[in-house]
């Protein structure tokens, strides 16, 4: 029996690219004009303005909250930043070669082992839960951090902001004012992004009538990866391999040879915006104050260096993206470089749960089709005839 043919050739574009799949109030990226806001607010002044806290309360319920409101909010996450015990058991039985963000998907999917509630499919419960996950992302940051190399974890400090008490339990040192402001700064600016790679995963599996729990993995998921999330490890490598090469003055010859190789460079294009990424811009400027050591100093340089050699890039819509900075940023925080993708997690992890409980009361199933290109009516041969 001939099968249907999928005979419509409908106008598809690989990878989603200019898709719309549904309707938001939650941001929007304009990628001609490079700019961002999130529920109206241009990201210019909440970075400048607002606060991590502030801003998921934002992101998740709309509006800036009241004093009141803030208060109850930020008491919220103080009181779910502590992680169960399972957690900490699944970290320890880990590999202590297991990369922080396959750390990460681990971990953060054992917290809906122990949540009696993980199951429930509605936006109360997805707020609630959402909250907790904002909250405990950063424990669990930092307990990847600590165990792997053999460190006890530190309990989170119920008096510090949640930018502040993820660098205490990072170090064990309570930071001073201007590097938690930076690092609380940093994770604003990764918030939300619109229908990027890691929340359309969210949005995917959420549509499906999953738990939260199975959304927040997915993203971690594709987040993990050198094209989204993943870049700003990648960035920064390849910034100290120059420096290791010879550091600005080998530049130009870094370049070259990436070309020649038609090799992408890390922390510049992106799929949406076509001019410089406001958070890139504003990475910079953290990156050039924070970076005081020589080291620093050099690995800044040598970045300026590189989006100079990569300006001619420009005319063709390529530019520096949030990943290009932030690593140096990181890195003069005393950050490790493979924990920069999980702070990218803890950063992003507002922006969705916003989507995906923005996304639940209208739910729709993700069921896009394929134009089959393959053959039909082939005869089954028994194996033995077969060639
Ligand atoms: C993030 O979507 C989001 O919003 C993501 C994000 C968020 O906040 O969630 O903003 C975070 O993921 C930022 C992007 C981080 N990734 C990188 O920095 C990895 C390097 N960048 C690329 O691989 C690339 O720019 C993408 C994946 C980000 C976007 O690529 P597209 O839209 O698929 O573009 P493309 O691959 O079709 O490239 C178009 C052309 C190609 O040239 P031709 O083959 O047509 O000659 O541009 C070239 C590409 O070769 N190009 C690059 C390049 N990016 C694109 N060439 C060199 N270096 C690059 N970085």
């Amino acid at each position: 029996m001939a099968v249907r043919k999928f005979v419509e050739r409908v106008e598809f574009a690989k990878g989603l690219e200019g898709a719309i799949t549904n309707e938001s109030s939650v941001g929007y990226v304009d990628g001609d004009r490079g700019d961002l806001v999130y529920r109206g607010y241009s990201i210019y002044d909440l970075a400048e303005h607002s606060t991590f806290e502030e801003s998921s309360y934002l992101l998740l319920f709309g509006k800036l909250p009241t004093q009141k409101e803030l208060d109850e909010f930020n008491k919220k996450l103080v009181g779910y930043r502590q992680i169960p015990g399972l957690t900490y058991d699944v970290l320890r039985l880990l590999p202590k070669t297991t990369h922080p963000m396959a750390a990460m998907r681990t971990a953060i999917s054992s917290l809906g082992n122990a949540d009696p509630d993980a199951d429930k499919w509605d936006v109360e419960h997805y707020a609630e839960i959402g909250t907790k996950l904002i909250a405990q992302a950063p424990t669990v940051t930092a307990a990847i951090a600590r165990l792997r190399k053999g460190l006890e974890p530190i309990a989170p400090d119920p008096n510090l902001s949640l930018a502040a008490n993820l660098l205490y339990m990072l170090n064990g040192e309570k930071p001073d004012e201007t590097t938690a402001k930076v690092l609380d700064v940093c994770l604003v600016l990764h918030q939300d992004h619109e229908q990027n790679a890691s929340t359309f995963t969210c949005m995917v599996v959420e549509s499906s009538q999953s738990d939260i729990y199975s959304v927040v993995t997915g993203g971690i998921g594709s987040l993990k990866g050198p094209l989204h999330g993943g870049a700003n490890e990648q960035a920064i490598t390849e910034i100290q391999n120059v420096r290791r090469l010879g550091g600005v003055a080998k530049v130009p010859e870094y370049v070259k040879d990436a070309q020649s190789k038609g090799k992408r460079f890390m922390g510049f294009g992106h799929r949406v915006y076509k001019a410089y990424d406001p958070r890139a811009r504003i990475l910079k400027k953290y990156a050039d104050q924070l970076s005081s050591t020589p080291e620093d100093r050099e690995l800044f340089d040598i970045a300026v260096a590189i989006e100079k050699q990569l300006e001619p890039y420009q005319e063709r819509g390529i530019f520096p993206n949030v990943d290009f900075y932030s690593g140096i940023v990181y890195h003069s925080m005393g950050i490790e470089r493979d924990m920069f993708t999980p702070l990218f997690v803890v950063g992003r992890m507002p922006g969705w749960v916003a989507r995906v409980m923005e996304y639940l009361p209208e739910n729709r199933l993700f069921r896009p089709r394929a134009i089959y290109i393959g053959e039909f009516d082939r005869q089954y041969m028994p194996i033995d005839q077969r060639k």
